[in-house]
């Protein structure tokens, strides 16, 4: 099976647009999205359809698909966050609000081999960023492999013997071999807003049967996502970090 991970698409069509294009060149079997369809960006109605369209195999909440739909409080974002938290609870349409409100929890297991999650196992809200957190996570992991999201990093955490060590997957391409003994945390990056001072769209595709992760980068209309962002009147570093990656 060859399956596509991404996450943290918020709200940028341009960066999914990217995306369409890899997967028309590419055999998937299964999409899976590990949360935070809608926030910062200015497309998230049409996120969300497209995302529904792909149909995916499981798709969980992030924290700002919850703020969005009014199950979590926008108190623990920053005020930029939440300027477009609220923009986006304001502008989505019925139907969307209710696939938000309805979108699973992680973590979840798909097909007894991976666990997804937004943030970490233990918490949906937590966020990985170093090998002390990632050995927490791993005590929470009982799949060889969990793909996370949240940080918007691309990143690979190993367990092996109770040695945990974490690798920054920086450019496209880059491929790593699941290795059997070892347990793998895995952070495909973000689509719509990396934030690993690259501006590329990431995601990940997991071949089970070659037992190989490859890391991609892509290059997408950035300029269309920024003027959007400012025509719909939101916060103008939420356009600026696009061309940053920050
Ligand atoms: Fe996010």
């Amino acid at each position: 099976m060859r399956y596509l991970i991404f996450t943290d698409i918020h709200g940028n069509l341009e960066s999914y647009l990217a995306l369409h294009k890899l997967i028309q060149r590419r055999k998937i079997d299964h999409y899976i999205f590990l949360g935070d369809l809608v926030g910062y960006g200015a497309s998230p109605n049409e996120i969300i359809q497209k995302i529904r369209s792909l149909k995916p195999l499981s798709i969980i909440r992030g924290n700002h698909d919850k703020a969005v739909c009014g199950l979590d409080s926008v108190q623990t974002f920053n005020p930029i966050a939440a300027s477009a938290i609220h923009w986006t609870a304001d502008h989505i349409k019925k139907n969307n609000l209710d696939f938000l409100r309805r979108l699973k929890t992680g973590p979840q297991i798909i097909h007894k081999e991976i666990m997804i999650c937004h943030g970490a196992p233990f918490d949906e809200d937590h966020y990985i960023f170093g090998e002390f957190d990632a050995a927490e996570a791993f005590e929470h992991i009982n799949t060889p492999i969990c793909f996370f999201g949240h940080t918007h990093f691309p990143f690979v955490y190993t367990e092996k013997d109770h040695l945990v060590d974490g690798t920054f997957m920086t450019g496209n391409s880059n491929e790593i071999k699941i290795e059997k003994g070892v347990k793998y945390l895995i952070n495909p990056g973000a689509l719509g807003q990396p934030r690993d001072r690259s501006p590329l769209a990431a995601c990940a595709i997991y071949d089970s049967k070659a037992r190989k992760v490859k890391f991609y980068r892509m290059e997408y209309d950035i300029e269309e996502a920024q003027r959007k962002i400012l025509k719909e009147g939101l916060p103008s570093p939420l356009a600026e970090r696009l061309s940053l990656g920050i």
